[in-house]
């Protein structure tokens, strides 16, 4: 099979880590760069480490649509741009990686949907943390049954997003960033569903701000009645003294993990058992204590606790595209999986606008016409 041309919109900080990632895949070639102005483009990427020298560069999106030697276009331009660049892409037969958000609004998040089921396009979206070791550890443990029946999961992105970033002057205003749920807490909310297995059917939020330079709320505390009974939290914030923090809490009628620990109630769990059990060979398990006196499991992985870039696991990512593609099936993390994420923080940020109002899920609710 012919090696996949990819053509990437939006040259800044996250595009440089999905030519890198593109670039060790041996089934995939970086063909085109689209952006506003090559020289800022260029020495953008050198600064950021990657070798985009066999790339032409283009100032028009519309030539990644219309070139033969382009497959898979990579949408890292500011939140605001996603859900037309996307919709285009589709409708031109082109694969898709579009970074969260995919869309501000229900209409939008609509749109790209209908526009990727009519293409038959392959789609993923960038909740890469679905490649970080430790938080595929914790699916698996809850998927395993370990955990038991899940009645409560908690997650937390609490991240410092000030001046220093790169996307500064975009992400902290309403119209191109959207809100902290939609650029930053998307990931809490996404993971909070992967994690518990569990879907939203309702949520309750409040919402408050303290950091100066933002339109929008720098804080949402958001309460999600979950499928079956279960309850779910996510805290999204920018507004926090700590280092980056991606908190995990899933409880479930057997066990808890919580952050790097498991433990049980009146059983323990079964060390030897889960060492045995345990999939992926890059994550350790070792004797810990909850608390002062309590056995529990201490969990040793690789952890998702940085807001630089270049520690994303963007290359799971894109290596499932480019397999998804070549084998002719569906990504796990395509757009009508993060649709329900997108929904997720769309009627949070409904609910605390209005007070703290509860709001039903899905917003979406009728399939649209093929
Ligand atoms: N999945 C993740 O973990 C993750 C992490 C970080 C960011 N992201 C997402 O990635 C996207 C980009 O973020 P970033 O951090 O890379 O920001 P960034 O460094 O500001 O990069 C975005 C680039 O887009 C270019 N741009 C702006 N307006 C454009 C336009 N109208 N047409 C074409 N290009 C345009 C800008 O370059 P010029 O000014 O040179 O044109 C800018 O450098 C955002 O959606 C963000 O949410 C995701």
């Amino acid at each position: 099979m012919k090696i996949l041309g990819v053509g990437i919109s939006g040259i800044g900080w996250c595009a440089a880590e999905h030519i890198k990632a593109f670039g060790r895949n041996p089934h995939a070639r970086i063909v085109l760069l689209h952006g506003r102005d090559e020289d800022r483009a260029r020495k953008k990427l050198a600064g950021y480490g990657a070798d985009v020298s066999g790339a032409r560069f283009t100032k028009r999106y519309e030539d990644l649509l219309e070139s033969d030697e382009v497959d898979i276009v990579s949408i890292t331009t500011p939140n605001h741009l996603h859900a037309d660049q996307a919709v285009a892409a589709a409708r031109a037969g082109k694969h898709l990686v579009v970074e969260k958000p995919t869309a501000l609004n229900v209409r939008d998040l609509a749109r790209i949907r209908d526009a990727v089921r009519r293409a038959r396009v392959r789609t993923i979206v960038s909740f890469e943390l679905h490649y970080n070791p430790y938080l595929r550890f914790v699916h698996w443990l809850r998927a395993s049954g370990r955990l038991g029946r899940i009645r409560f999961a908690r997650v937390q992105y609490l991240s410092r997003v000030t001046d220093w970033y790169a996307g500064w002057e975009w992400v902290r205003k309403r119209k191109t960033g959207g809100s902290h749920l939609l650029a930053a807490g998307c990931h809490a909310v996404d993971a909070l569903r992967w994690c518990s297995g569990r879907e939203a059917e309702e949520v309750s939020a409040y919402h408050t701000r303290f950091t100066p330079g933002y339109e929008w709320p720098t804080t949402i505390e958001v309460n999600v009645k979950l499928e079956k009974g279960a309850l779910g939290h996510v805290t999204s914030s920018t507004d926090f003294m700590l280092p980056y923090t991606f908190g995990v809490e899933l409880m479930g009628d057997r066990a808890t993990v919580r952050d790097t620990l498991i433990c049980g109630k009146d059983e323990p769990v079964d060390l030897e058992e889960l060492r045995t059990a345990n999939p992926f060979p890059e994550v350790k398990l070792s004797e810990g204590r909850y608390g002062s006196e309590s056995p529990a499991i201490r969990i040793e992985a690789r952890m998702p606790d940085s807001a630089d870039v270049s520690h994303h696991p963007f290359q799971g990512e894109m290596d499932e595209l480019v397999d998804a593609v070549r084998q002719g099936r569906e990504t796990h993390l395509s757009v009508f999986d993060a649709q329900k994420t997108m929904e997720l923080c769309l009627a949070a940020d409904l609910s605390a606008a209005r007070g703290g109002r509860p709001v039903r899920l899905p917003l979406i609710r009728k399939a649209r016409a093929k």
